[in-house]
């Protein structure tokens, strides 16, 4: 891997817990007096992932709630982490801090006072541990789960604040359900939220990572007509089957703006999830049509610095700095996902055991959605 240095220093005690059916697992992991999760450590300004055997964690104080996580997904956000290259979150040292935001697994145990959940709920946490709804506040910025100081989900049982947990769809599997907090939240608010989507609009989708498929599969749902590039047309001919209403390969067309006018009658796309940057922002303004939004989400290229503000101006467009978004906003991803059955597009799951070489693939590989890590059985 490039730029992550990655040791698994210690085994602890497995689960094997697999093939066993959920009341047997839950029987075990109850009594387990340890459990395994990864540790990020320090190494320079980068970080190694370590393996740690550690006390199985209680819920004790009111509102708590115990979760076995059964698997995590992956961000851009998590190769910065362990980079020692994320400033956001209110600063803080993840040096001996459970990595990833994203995870999803069941309520194996409740402290008294809990209200929202009980044992046996099929749960994910949010991004955010301090956004329930409305705007944000300095506080949420502080709150976001794998950054700054703070525990992610990388580990056989968390323990949680019910307010950091969502209900998940009953038709999604954990893997599905792991890949929701930031990706899914993030296209779900750029679109719905902060872009007020209306049926028969454009959408203007950066490539075929994790929130532009969900960008893709919410705004399909929606009766959108969204469009997707990629440098692969192979990936783009999967995209199709998902709902692109336009395709275009932003390697082998310099100027792939021009050819997703060209789809939309000359009219423009009234939305863009803007993941690519530096080299993407400029080129999707020009795509952009009159009273379009712009929703600012990432930097794959870079972030971008220069806001061309007259080109703004004159299409009376809008541009919105996304992060990821509130609890209210995931519960109501949740039952878009449940009215219109769409599955998140897994590209592969890695065993907990491999939690490193998913860090790889993300790094170096090519893939189609979201990289999943498996966790408990
Ligand atoms: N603000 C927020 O709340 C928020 C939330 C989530 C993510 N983000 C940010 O948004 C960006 C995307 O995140 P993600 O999780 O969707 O990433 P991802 O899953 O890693 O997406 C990778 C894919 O993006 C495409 N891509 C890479 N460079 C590109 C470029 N220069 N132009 C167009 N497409 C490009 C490629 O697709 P093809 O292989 O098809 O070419 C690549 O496979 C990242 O910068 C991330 O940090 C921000």
């Amino acid at each position: 891997m490039k730029h992550v240095l990655i040791l698994i220093a210690l085994a602890g005690a497995a689960l094997h817990a697999q093939d066993r059916g959920p009341d047997k697992v839950r029987a075990t992991v109850e009594r387990q007096q340890t459990i395994r999760q990864y540790q990020l450590e320090r190494e320079g300004k980068a970080f190694r992932l370590t393996l740690k055997t550690v006390p199985r964690p209680t819920a004790t104080a009111p509102g708590q709630v115990l979760v076995r996580v059964r698997a995590t997904s992956l961000n851009q956000r998590d190769l910065l982490v362990m980079r020692g290259q994320y400033g956001a979150g209110g600063g803080g040292d993840m040096n001996g801090h459970m990595p990833l935001s994203d995870g999803a697994g069941d309520v194996i145990a409740v402290a008294n006072g809990t209200r929202r959940f009980k044992v046996g709920d099929r749960v994910a946490g949010t991004f955010f541990m301090r956004w329930n709804d409305g705007p944000r506040t300095p506080e949420v910025a502080a709150s976001a789960r794998g950054g700054g100081n703070i525990d992610g989900m990388l580990s056989e049982v968390v323990v949680a604040h019910e307010d950091t947990l969502v209900r998940i769809p009953n038709h999604l599997t954990f893997e599905e359900a792991a890949t929701l907090p930031c990706a899914g939240v993030t296209a779900y608010r750029a679109l719905f939220v902060d872009g007020a989507l209306k049926k028969g609009q454009f959408v203007l989708l950066e490539g075929t990572g994790g929130v532009s498929m969900f960008g893709l599969q919410l705004a399909a749902a929606a009766g959108a007509r969204p469009i997707i590039t990629s440098s692969s047309d192979e990936k783009l001919e999967r995209a199709k089957k998902l709902g692109a209403a336009g395709t275009v390969n932003y390697r082998t067309n310099e100027n792939w703006q021009r050819e997703v006018r060209t789809l939309t009658g000359n009219a423009g796309v009234s939305h863009v999830l803007e993941v690519g940057g530096r080299d993407t922002l400029p080129k999707a303004l020009e795509a952009l049509a009159f009273e379009g939004h712009i929703a600012l989400i990432g930097g794959l290229s870079g972030f971008a610095s220069d806001v061309p503000v007259g080109r703004l101006m004159g299409l009376g467009a809008s541009a919105t700095g996304i992060y990821v978004g509130s609890r209210a906003d995931f519960e109501a991803l949740n039952r878009f996902l449940t009215e219109h059955k769409i599955r998140p597009v897994v590209d592969r799951a890695f065993s907990f055991e491999e939690a490193a070489k998913a860090y790889e693939f993300m790094d170096n590989g090519s893939y189609f959605g979201k990289i999943v890590i498996r966790v408990g059985g």
